[in-house]
């Protein structure tokens, strides 16, 4: 047997042992479920066909002589059969160009209807609508707007109680931010928010028993007595903490711009990783902003 024909075979049933095993099938059987029957005899069909058809033509490659009326011309020794373009091909090659006239005209022209466009001019005229509507609420009213976006697109991971199930899901909202997350970001620095601080926070920039001083002194709102070590970060974030635009952020306490910053970017950090929530419009995100704020306010 030709060593191609043993190679078809060991490849064809590696292909369909593997699409048995991805499709779960082994854990849970066929179930006798006529979709899923259907479903692995129609790859198993492929597979087979494939890697055959594809030995062929290699095996015709492998043995076929190449005859006809050769052109005068010769390369090196490399000639050139004056064989006529097969009908087929040409049939096709004039057909594809039929059809690229045809698609960029009528079939699917430049600026045409598409659904998807549809929904985003709806979305656009929602949202601006929405804005208008809204332009002007703040105080309470913003914060019970942004504690309906937060029940809607927060809840899950952040929980009932935003403790993020006690920061195993997510970030405590209800404190700026917790000791963890001040050592993970010292000891692994942090580049997410690349539009509002390019350059990010290094890593190291302390060490040691410094690490759990700076941990307890930012956790703690910046309260009491200064660790020594607070000199290199007041660098960025100033003696105060309030940060520096294009520089680093405020972390003593919550703005606006900070948490819009984390809707847009996703944050990943000690705890995990949030995904960029930028679907909320403008006003949503000051709104679920202005929430978050109100669950710390009065400590
Ligand atoms: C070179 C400037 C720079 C220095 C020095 C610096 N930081 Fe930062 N820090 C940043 C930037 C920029 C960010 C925002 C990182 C991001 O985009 O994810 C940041 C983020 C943080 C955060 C995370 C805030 C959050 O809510 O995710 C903490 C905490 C922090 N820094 C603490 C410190 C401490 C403590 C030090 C001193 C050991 C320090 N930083 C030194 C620039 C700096
Ligand atoms: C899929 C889960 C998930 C969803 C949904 C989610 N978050 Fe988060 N969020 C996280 C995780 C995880 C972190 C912590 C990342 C880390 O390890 O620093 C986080 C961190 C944050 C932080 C940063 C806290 C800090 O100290 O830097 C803010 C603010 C925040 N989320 C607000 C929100 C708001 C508002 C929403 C809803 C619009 C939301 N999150 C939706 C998972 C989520």
């Amino acid at each position: 047997m030709n060593k191609l024909y043993l190679w078809g075979i060991i490849i064809a049933a590696a292909m369909l042992g593997a699409t048995y095993a991805t499709l779960g099938y082994l854990k849970n059987g066929l179930n006798g479920d006529i979709i899923n029957i259907l479903a692995i005899a129609g790859a198993a069909a492929l597979v087979i066909i494939t890697i055959f058809v594809v030995i062929k033509y290699v095996r015709q490659m492998q043995v076929d002589q190449a005859s006809g009326e050769l052109a005068d011309e010769s390369w090196d020794n490399i000639g050139e059969y004056k064989n006529p373009l097969p009908f087929g091909w040409a049939i096709m090659f004039l057909g594809t160009m039929v059809w690229g006239i045809w698609y960029w005209t009528i079939g699917y022209p430049v600026n045409a209807f598409s659904q998807i466009g549809q929904y985003n001019k709806e979305v656009k005229t929602l949202n601006s609508a929405f804005e208008k509507k809204y332009a002007n609420i703040k105080g309470d009213e913003l914060v019970n707007m942004g504690e309906s976006v937060y029940l809607v697109e927060c809840v899950a991971c952040h929980g009932l109680n935003a403790d993020g199930n006690n920061e195993k899901d997510a970030a405590d909202l209800n404190q700026r931010i917790s000791e963890k997350s001040v050592k993970y970001v010292i000891n692994h620095g942090s580049n997410n928010l690349k539009s509002a601080y390019p350059g990010g926070m290094p890593a190291g920039m302390a060490s040691g028993a410094d690490v759990d001083k700076l941990a307890k002194y930012v956790a703690g709102g910046l309260k009491g007595e200064k660790p020594a070590a607070w000199a290199t970060c007041a660098g960025c974030h100033g003696d105060n903490g309030k940060g520096q635009p294009f520089v680093a952020p405020d972390i003593a306490g919550w703005n606006q711009k900070f948490i819009v910053n984390i809707l847009d970017n996703g944050k990943k950090g000690a705890i995990g990783k949030m995904p960029v929530m930028d679907r909320l419009n403008p006003k949503q995100k000051e709104a679920v902003a202005a929430y978050v704020m109100s669950l710390s306010e009065g400590e």
